[in-house]
């Protein structure tokens, strides 16, 4: 058994993050969404595992996801030079394949729950595909599925506008080498792409064994900025361990569960927890609320937030209002301007955006 993860893609929906990065790296709780993929893989016994990049962010993914070592796994990467679908990612992932049977992953999903059930299931039933399915109140976002009674898959489509069922795709799914021959077989869609879904119909129609399994607990498209927040208060939620590595001087306060770098100064702050704040940070005279993960080398000064996201060398600087549901990209740099405390002065990326009080 083989494993592909999907971490091409331009995550249109996660700009202006993602101009500069794949959505794919984004952290949830100060760790890159494809890692929780690639973990739950591997604890699944699955270690051969195939990504699909794209020439746009590719080598990022590369040199920080690495050889799979971290992973206990073999990472190969695949590039997909045009973003022609999920079915066309498949079909040059085949040399890499083979006739193996496999997991398919798409890198920007987080579930809950273990993969081993479904294999087991897929493995034992030895069926040509096992897809995930999950009630949701908008499926046309979604590839739908229609099933029976039994869990047997009758019809597939892709983002329908007029829905068979509520139940939507999950990016998860099991092939038999069967897929090859259902994908040579497809046409690209009207939005010009391969899709699995379109295979995955062929496998029906040629009556194999597509079955469906309701997948149970938590799952995160983490294609937006409110599914990035919801997905980082659930995995403070319930992964976050207290570890404090950092120096803390006796006038800060921290409660809950914290966890902290090392190389982390907190200096006059009060801290509270679910909170994760990076290696080499500086903290000052800073209010950190709840569910707030702050990457490394970001610097808080007389900072106040709640529920937020900070990446990578970011500044907060003298901001007095409290920050909330925010998502602060790398690099960037929250400060007053020092001689007209009340002008306010930007320098914002495009698709930023700012809502002011
Ligand atoms: C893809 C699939 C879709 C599935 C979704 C789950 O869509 O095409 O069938 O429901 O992932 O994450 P995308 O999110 O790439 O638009």
């Amino acid at each position: 058994m083989k494993a592909l993860i999907l971490s091409g893609g331009k995550g249109t929906r996660l700009r202006p993050l993602t101009y500069s990065g794949a959505k794919q790296l984004v952290p949830v709780a100060n760790k890159p969404i494809l890692w929780y993929g690639i973990e739950g893989i591997v604890a699944a016994g699955i270690t051969d595992i195939g990504i699909i990049i794209s020439p746009e962010t590719g080598e990022e993914v590369k040199s920080l996801t690495g050889n799979g070592d971290r992973f206990g796994a073999k990472i190969t990467y695949i590039l997909q030079e045009q973003p022609a679908g999920l079915a066309h990612a498949v079909k040059i992932a085949r040399p890499f394949l083979g006739d193996a049977p496999f997991i398919m992953y798409l890198g920007d999903n987080l579930i809950q729950r273990p993969l081993n059930p479904f294999l087991e299931k897929f493995k034992a039933e030895q069926l040509d595909a096992l897809i995930l399915l999950r009630p949701v109140s908008n499926p046309s976002a979604f590839g739908v599925a229609k099933v029976d009674e039994k869990g047997k898959v009758l019809e597939l489509v892709e983002k329908p506008k007029d829905p068979p069922s509520n139940l939507a795709l999950v990016g998860i799914y099991f092939f038999s080498p069967q897929i090859h021959e259902a994908i040579d077989n497809i046409q690209p869609s009207a939005r010009g792409e391969l899709e699995i879904t379109d295979a995955i119909q062929r496998l029906i129609d040629w009556e194999t064994s597509v079955e469906s399994c309701t997948l149970e607990g938590w799952w995160l498209d983490t294609g937006k900025k409110d599914d990035l927040l919801e997905a980082n208060r659930i995995i403070l939620d319930t992964q976050l361990v207290a570890q404090n590595h950092a120096e803390v001087d006796d006038k800060s306060q921290i409660i809950g569960r914290v966890q902290i770098g090392a190389g982390t100064k907190v200096i006059n702050s009060s801290i509270r927890g679910p909170v994760i704040i990076g290696e080499n940070c500086y903290l000052e005279n800073c209010f950190i609320g709840p569910y707030s993960s702050i990457a490394d080398h970001v610097k808080l000064i007389e900072a106040d937030l709640e529920h937020s996201v900070v990446l990578h060398s970011a500044q907060i600087i003298g901001i007095h209002q409290r920050l909330v549901d925010s998502v602060i990209g790398r690099r960037a740099q929250l400060t007053v301007a020092p001689r007209r405390p009340k002008a306010l002065r930007f320098m914002i990326g495009d698709d930023s955006q700012i809502e002011l009080p």
